[in-house]
């Protein structure tokens, strides 16, 4: 479960940083496949040819190469040195820019904005005054002055060498700004530490209305709110007029800064009269507590701003407050969710129930409290159920609420309901089935190990079109794995388009929860050889192909090379699965060394590991330390109990197993039993160890009986032979 889990949380970073690092290898070789060819043909090419090849040398941060190049072109035009003076500039050779710069106007090369806004950005970085003059008087003699691009350059120019005067007087003249401007306005006067006029400029802006502020803007306002207390001194001293839209600003820029604490925040909206609060700025305020985690001050915060204030809550209002219901927290969940059902009330009353951001975020809400109750609790079932009706009940439904009621019921557990919902989706005409919803239903496949169902999915999937996304093949993958039928995910994995690591750490995990380390292993290696590169998610699966395969001494080698040779930092997943190896390899004196060298504080999943090989190999001494500390550390865990009571009962120490009990009795754990699944004629029964709830439950026991007599006889036979 952990495995599939942390590879969509991961995934989607792991492609973007993936693709990064391919597109970069590709240009370096492309770019130089290409120059080479030019050079060995002797043809007099384009001077379009040549510039793409020095734009791709700069891209790839190949600075002599470009250089080489360069001086190669038999007539450089204005793009080639405009390429060549901003790889300069990104490898921050600035004198070699000006050398390139001086020599254009020597030699009378026609420069433009582009050229200008490269060098005036190498002045700001070096912050060399002089130059600065000098190329505004060029600017101005050639009448780049009113260019927005270069004016708004060279106001960085002087802001970043703390000339406020000299910027505000051509920001001041720039006949055009941007919100780039703008910015590099505030923030030089933020750089000054001059918020008076940081703050005047910003609602210059606001009140010029011509450009709308962005996270640039809000970024260059997050230092000013660093000095919050100041600035508050410096309003309450200017009798300013503290102005709602600034006020606002302030809130959502404060709770988008990692680093300012909530109190800040209330103290901002505290000194704000009700006279200046509108409805934007409760809502910053009720987001910010909700981003914050502060469930109780938003739900306060909400009681006060309907009972109190007279302002209306609007949609986002709402769907502030119902998100902040469903935080990921178990405490208090009823009282939240109590308050989550208040607020649905309301939501109804107000007539906002056909709003659809609105329902969704119930939906959301009723979903994730079914999820946290459990698939076996009741409640659960209850909280799902007020989730399919809110559905239901919904007019208009986008694709969030198809999707998050899908996700929703597959996630919590209730798979069988999630391929129902699959069905209806899959037929209903106002939905198009995508990706997330095809994984989701291949996922609730896999929990159910229905195999008829899952090539169902499959097929459709194929007619939609979504075959070819690497999450879906990756669910398509562990659903066939799950169902025992290695043959078919190793053909959903030949079929795919293997670009990044998401679909081969699958197929490495179904060899290797089969025990076919070797194949996994061998996939490993093809993996490394056409040029994917692993990430830690395909170490894992490495590690437990190596543990299930018995493969100790690739497991070993492996272990070793995760960090030194491919650059990836050990996670408790990794020291667990080593645990786990040289474990069931009766290495107990290796396993405690690898837990010894971790730099951090090992977890349950490791000591738990620890025990199961405890177990395994009769390690009575070394499986009560660390019984105690996990008795101690996770309390709740059945599983510590059980396998501790198994170890006693093998060892035949009654005693112990009855302590074990006993302990288990006082802190009222329970042992939950494992249920398993079989699918016949495309009906699913479920039963678990000493079950007698079927139907047919005697029969069923009979032939096991036989089954057992004939294994029995077998085994006579072999002792015998
Ligand atoms: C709601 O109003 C009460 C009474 O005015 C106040 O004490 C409380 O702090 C307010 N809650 C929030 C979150 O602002
Ligand atoms: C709750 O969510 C936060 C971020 O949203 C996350 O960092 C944290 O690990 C989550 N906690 C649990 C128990 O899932």
């Amino acid at each position: 479960m952990f495995i599939t889990r942390s590879l969509t949380k991961n995934s989607n970073l792991l492609l973007v940083l993936f693709i990064k690092s391919h597109r970069r290898n590709a240009h370096s070789i492309a770019a130089s496949r290409t120059h080479s060819h030019l050079i060995k043909s002797g043809a007099a090419t384009d001077i379009y040819s040549w510039n793409s090849i020095l734009t791709s040398y700069g891209k790839t941060r190949n600075l002599n190469d470009a250089q080489k190049l360069f001086d190669e072109i038999p007539l450089p035009d204005p793009v080639s040195w405009n390429a060549m003076i901003s790889s300069h500039v990104a490898h921050r050779s600035y004198n070699a820019v000006w050398d390139l710069f001086r020599c254009m106007i020597r030699r009378k090369i026609e420069f433009d904005t582009y050229t200008l806004g490269s060098v005036l950005k190498s002045i700001a970085c070096v912050g060399e005054l002089s130059f600065a003059w000098q190329l505004q008087c060029l600017l101005i003699k050639t009448g780049f002055d009113g260019d927005v691009y270069c004016g708004t350059a060279l106001v960085d120019v002087y802001s970043k060498c703390w000339k406020m005067k000299d910027a505000d007087m051509i920001f001041r003249q720039l006949p055009v700004r941007n919100v780039v401007s703008w910015n590099t306005m505030i923030t030089g006067f933020v750089g000054i530490d001059d918020f008076d006029r940081a703050l005047a400029t910003f609602r210059w802006m606001e009140k010029e209305g011509l450009i709308s502020p962005d996270e640039g803007t809000f970024s260059s306002m997050l230092s000013l709110v660093d000095l919050v207390t100041q600035l508050h001194a410096k309003i309450v001293k200017h009798g300013w007029e503290v102005d709602t839209v600034v006020c606002n600003a302030m809130i959502t820029a404060y709770s988008s800064h990692h680093g300012s604490s909530i109190k800040d925040i209330v103290k901002m909206f505290d000194e704000m009269t009700e006279s200046i609060r509108n409805l934007v700025t409760w809502n910053s305020m009720l987001a910010a507590f909700a981003s914050a985690g502060e469930i109780d001050s938003a739900i306060s915060l909400f009681i006060n701003m309907t009972k109190l204030s007279g302002i209306e809550p609007d949609m986002y209002t709402f769907t502030s407050a119902i998100s902040s219901c469903f935080d990921n927290s178990t405490s208090n969940l009823n009282s939240r969710f109590s308050q989550g059902k208040a607020l649905h009330g309301l939501v109804i009353q107000k007539g906002f129930d056909s709003t659809v951001p609105v329902s969704n975020s119930l939906i959301t809400m009723y979903v994730k409290k079914a999820g946290a109750a459990g698939n076996t609790n009741s409640n659960g079932g209850l909280s799902m159920d007020d989730a399919v009706r809110c559905f239901d009940s919904m007019e208009t439904k986008d694709s969030v609420t198809w999707n998050s009621m899908l996700t929703g019921l597959s996630q919590s557990g209730f798979s069988e309901k999630a391929m129902k919902f699959f069905r209806r989706m899959h037929r209903s005409s106002q939905i198009k089935t995508d990706h997330f919803a095809f994984s989701a239903a291949l996922r609730s496949c896999s929990d159910l190990a229905v195999l008829d169902l899952g090539t169902q999915v499959h097929s459709s999937l194929v007619k939609s079109g979504f075959g070819s996304n690497e999450f879906v093949t990756s669910s398509l993958i562990y659903m066939y794995s799950k169902s025992g039928v290695l043959l078919l995910s190793r053909r959903a994995f030949d079929e795919s388009t293997k670009s990044t690591s998401v679909t081969w750490n699958s197929i490495i995990f179904a060899y290797a929860q089969h025990g076919k380390g070797r194949l996994s292993l061998e996939i490993f290696s093809t993996m490394s050889r056409v040029g994917i590169k692993p990430d830690h998610i395909t170490f894992v699966g490495i590690l437990s192909a190596c543990s299930h395969g018995g493969l100790i001494k690739e497991g070993t080698e492996i272990l070793k090379t995760i960090d030194k040779v491919h650059g990836i930092s050990l996670r408790m997943e990794h020291y667990a699965c080593g645990v786990d190896l040289f474990g069931r390899a009766g290495r107990i004196d290796l396993a405690m060394d690898l837990i010894k060298s971790m730099p951090f504080k090992p977890d349950s999943m490791v000591w738990m590991t620890l025990l199961g090989a405890c177990r395994i190999h009769g390690e009575v001494e070394l499986a009560n330390v660390v019984a105690r500390r996990l008795l101690s550390s996770v309390p709740d865990e059945h599983s510590t109990y059980v396998v501790l009571s198994g170890i006693y009962s093998g060892l035949k120490m009654w005693e112990g197993k009855a302590l074990v009990q006993k302990i288990m009795r006082d802190r009222g754990v329970c042992k939950v039993p494992g249920w398993s699944w079989i699918e016949i004629d495309n009906q699913v029964h479920s039963f678990n160890a000493g079950d007698r709830s079927h139907r047919r439950s005697d029969s069923i026991y009979s032939i096991l009986d036989e089954l057992m007599d004939e294994i029995r006889r077998r085994k006579r036979k072999i002792n015998i032979s």
